[in-house]
């Protein structure tokens, strides 16, 4: 029986993690198959770079043509990333009728309707576990597990990066810039980390959990991001004493049938299993109508982990082939989008303000909340040595996006106000 034929695009981390599983894993891969699993070609940068795994050098290509118009090749496996030219590959593979498998979160997240289209078109499969949370089986998970029941919040741990800064700021008392710079160091970060430290590379993960999991076509535009830059010691610090740690969370709600999407630095309460992911790795925190609360736990990143994922793609394609439905199963979301406005959201806030040190200045501002509405659960001044001014922390109870703003526009006019330090979400 003829294997199953592999186009690799790309053989850096994650591509050398894919050759070493199939190569590895030969007799598994055959006994649920059906078929070998034979990769024939490579798409590389530069063949005669030196590489980490030993690779037929004749296998080896610089010229995609060799992959996409190759009639011997039936899945085309994109892991060199970016949007172009991996877009142009990945559409040319599928006019051709190749099914393809990608980890590529980017062009999932900006153009991963028009992918998915074009697959339907083509009748090919394209499969994308790897790109949200490395090697949690997420997406199946939403898509296929949680097919019966209707999700109603979807809140993530999605970037190793940050969350490890994040981790390190709390178990150690250190800043920002000195945690980044380590984790530059070690290799966790990147030269330039703007995508995973401004929140982008998460923001670009939940538009695709969005989409998978409210069955509505979420656009990156529809994600209000903020990263963890602006986060100090002395936030993580106050935090903690009052029993929260910060996390970036992608945070996915739906209330009948709006939604809303958002990826910001968040208080989360000690005794939710988010706040006790520490490190690199990553959670997705799902909850259903029906089912409740679930969360899903393990490395987001990694050259074996992220292989995993890609390679469990690939078994199901071949299944799809070998049962002869390849290209009839492609998810496409079928809900109308409707974004919920700020009115109609709410959350818990933690504020943390710089005060004059005088009489009536908690009267004042509390007045400020009570004009818009917003209920507090706890005030609490708090000394501080290295500063002569009050260092007040503001807890709210759930409170309207909308009146919100209005009160943090309000204080930035009021005199006792010296700055408005820091606004958290609050969760948990
Ligand atoms: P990587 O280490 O930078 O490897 C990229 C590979 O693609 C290299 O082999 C490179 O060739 C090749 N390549 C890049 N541009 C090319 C071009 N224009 N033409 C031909 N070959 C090209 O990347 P990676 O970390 O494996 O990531 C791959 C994908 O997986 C990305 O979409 C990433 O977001 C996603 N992902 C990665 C991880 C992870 O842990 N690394 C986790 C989840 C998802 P050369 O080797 O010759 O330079
Ligand atoms: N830069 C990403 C992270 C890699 O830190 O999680 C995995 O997508």
């Amino acid at each position: 029986m003829k294997p199953i034929k592999i186009g690799l695009l790309g053989l850096g981390t994650v591509g050398t993690g894919v050759v070493r599983i199939v190569q590895g894993h030969q007799e598994d891969l055959f006994s649920q198959t059906g078929s070998g699993i034979e990769i024939a070609r490579i798409l590389v940068q530069n063949k005669s770079k030196e590489r980490s795994i030993s690779v037929d050098s004749a296998k080896l290509t610089e010229d995609y043509r060799d992959i996409v118009d190759n009639p011997d090749i039936d899945i085309v496996v994109e892991v060199m990333g970016g949007i172009e030219p991996a877009k142009t590959y990945m559409l040319e593979a599928l006019a051709r009728g190749k099914h393809v498998v990608t980890a590529n979160k980017d062009l999932m997240a900006l153009h991963g309707a028009e992918i998915l289209a074009k697959a339907n078109e083509s009748g090919c499969d394209v499969l994308y576990e790897a790109s949200v949370a490395g090697g949690i089986p997420i997406i199946r998970t939403l898509v296929e597990g949680f097919s019966s029941d209707r999700i109603t919040k979807i809140m993530g741990i999605v970037n190793g990066t940050t969350n490890y800064i994040l981790t390190k700021m709390s178990q150690e008392g250190a800043d920002y810039a000195e945690v980044l710079k380590e984790a530059q160091q070690l290799g966790y970060a990147e030269a330039d980390p703007t995508s995973d430290v401004e929140g982008l590379d998460a923001a670009r993960k939940m538009t695709i959990l969005g989409t998978l999991g409210f069955k509505v076509n979420v656009a990156l535009d529809d994600v209000s991001v903020k990263g963890i830059s602006q986060v100090s010691k002395e936030d993580i610090l106050y935090g903690k004493q009052l029993g929260y740690e910060v996390k970036l969370l992608g945070i996915a709600e739906r209330q009948d049938d709006s939604i809303s999407i958002s990826v910001q630095p968040t208080m989360v309460k000690k005794s939710h299993p988010l706040a006790s992911v520490n490190g690199v790795f990553n959670a997705v925190y799902v909850y259903g109508e029906a089912v409740g609360e679930t969360m899903f736990y393990g490395p987001g990143a990694g050259e074996l982990p992220t292989a995993t994922s890609v390679v469990a793609d690939l078994v199901a394609v071949v299944k799809n082939i070998k049962l002869g439905v390849g290209g009839r199963r492609a998810f496409v979301p079928y809900k109308e989008k409707k974004l919920r406005t700020d009115e109609q959201m709410s959350a818990k806030y933690f504020i943390l303000l710089h005060v004059e040190d005088k009489a009536g200045v908690l009267a004042r501002i509390t007045q400020v909340f009570a004009e818009h509405e917003v209920s507090l659960e706890s005030v609490l001044q708090h000394p501080n040595a290295a500063n002569p001014k009050a260092e007040i922390i503001i807890i709210t109870h759930d409170a309207n996006q909308a009146s919100m703003k209005q009160v943090l526009k309000a204080f930035e006019s009021l005199d006792v106000i010296n700055a408005i330090k820091s606004v958290y979400r609050v969760e948990g």
